[in-house]
C-alpha cells in the first residue's frame, strides 16, 4: 500500500479504534476540551440547523451531543468499527459511509448544516467529497470545517502534499499514524470555490493563552 495515500488513512484508523475510543471518553485529548469542542459546537448551535450531517464522525460524540440538543444529527465514517460503537453506545443516527459514496449512499436527503471537525486528511477522498457538498445541503446550508491551522505546521515548505503522520502527545498503546495531505490557507479557500460554495467566515480558536488551537472554514451555498 502507498504509505502517502487515502487507502493508507483509513488502513492506520482501523488500527487505532481501541485507544482512540477512550482518549474520547477519558477527555485525553487537551487541545479538544479545552478549546476546539465548544469551538465547533458553538458554530452549529449558533445556526440553529434542524439536521445535521457529521462527516467523519469517528466514535460519535459529536452526533450524541447534538442529538441530545434534539437536533437531528447523521454520522457517516468509513471505519467499521467506530460505526458499529456510536450505534451501540451513542445517540444519534449513523451509517457506515466513504466519503466516496456520500452522494449515493445519502439518497437524496438535505441537511441544513454539514460538519468535518478534523476528518478531511486525505487528498483525493476530500477533493470528492468536497464535490458532493452542494448537492446535499439545503439552500440556505453551511458546511463547516474545523482542522489543523496551516500556520501551525509551520511556514517553511509551505506546499500542498502529504506528509507523515504523528501520534506525539499519546500513549503508546496508538501505532502506525495516517499520513495527511497538508493544504495552504489558499487551497482551502479553493476548494470552495471550485465546488459552488462560498467561502463565508474564518475563525481561530485559541487557548486561555492566545495559542492557535485549530481554524474553523464555513462555507455556504452559492444559490
Ligand atoms: C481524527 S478522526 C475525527 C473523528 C471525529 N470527527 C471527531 O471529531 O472525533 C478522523 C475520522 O475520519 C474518518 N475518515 C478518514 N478518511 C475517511 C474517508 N475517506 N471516508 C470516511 N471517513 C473517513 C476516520 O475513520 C476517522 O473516524
Amino acid at each position: 500500500m502507498n504509505p502517502f495515500s487515502d487507502e493508507k488513512i483509513v488502513d492506520s484508523w482501523s488500527k487505532n479504534i481501541t485507544p482512540w475510543i477512550r482518549a474520547i471518553n477519558n477527555n485525553e485529548i487537551e487541545s479538544r476540551i479545552g478549546v476546539t469542542n465548544r469551538a465547533i459546537l458553538k458554530e452549529v448551535i449558533n445556526r440553529k440547523p434542524k439536521n445535521v450531517l457529521d462527516i467523519g464522525c469517528g466514535e460519535g460524540w459529536l452526533v450524541h451531543l447534538l442529538t441530545e440538543k434534539g437536533i437531528n444529527t447523521l454520522g457517516i465514517d468509513v471505519t467499521e468499527q467506530f460505526i458499529s460503537y456510536a450505534k451501540k453506545y451513542r445517540k444519534g443516527k449513523y451509517m457506515l459511509l466513504s466519503y466516496k459514496q456520500l452522494e449515493e449512499g445519502l439518497n437524496g436527503q438535505l441537511f441544513d448544516l454539514i460538519i468535518c471537525n478534523f476528518s478531511l486528511i486525505g487528498k483525493n477522498s476530500v477533493n470528492k467529497m468536497f464535490k458532493s457538498i452542494s448537492s446535499l445541503l439545503n439552500k440556505r446550508g453551511s458546511f463547516i470545517i474545523q482542522t489543523l491551522h496551516p500556520l501551525l505546521v509551520n511556514s517553511e515548505n509551505y506546499v500542498d502534499g502529504w506528509r507523515e503522520g504523528s501520534w506525539q502527545g499519546f500513549d503508546k498503546e496508538f501505532v502506525d499514524p495516517a499520513p495527511w495531505y497538508f493544504r495552504t490557507l489558499s487551497s482551502w479557500s479553493s476548494l470552495f470555490n471550485a465546488n459552488q460554495l462560498q467561502l463565508s467566515s474564518i475563525s481561530e480558536p485559541k487557548d486561555e493563552n492566545n495559542n492557535l488551537a485549530s481554524i474553523i472554514f464555513v462555507g455556504t451555498h452559492n444559490n
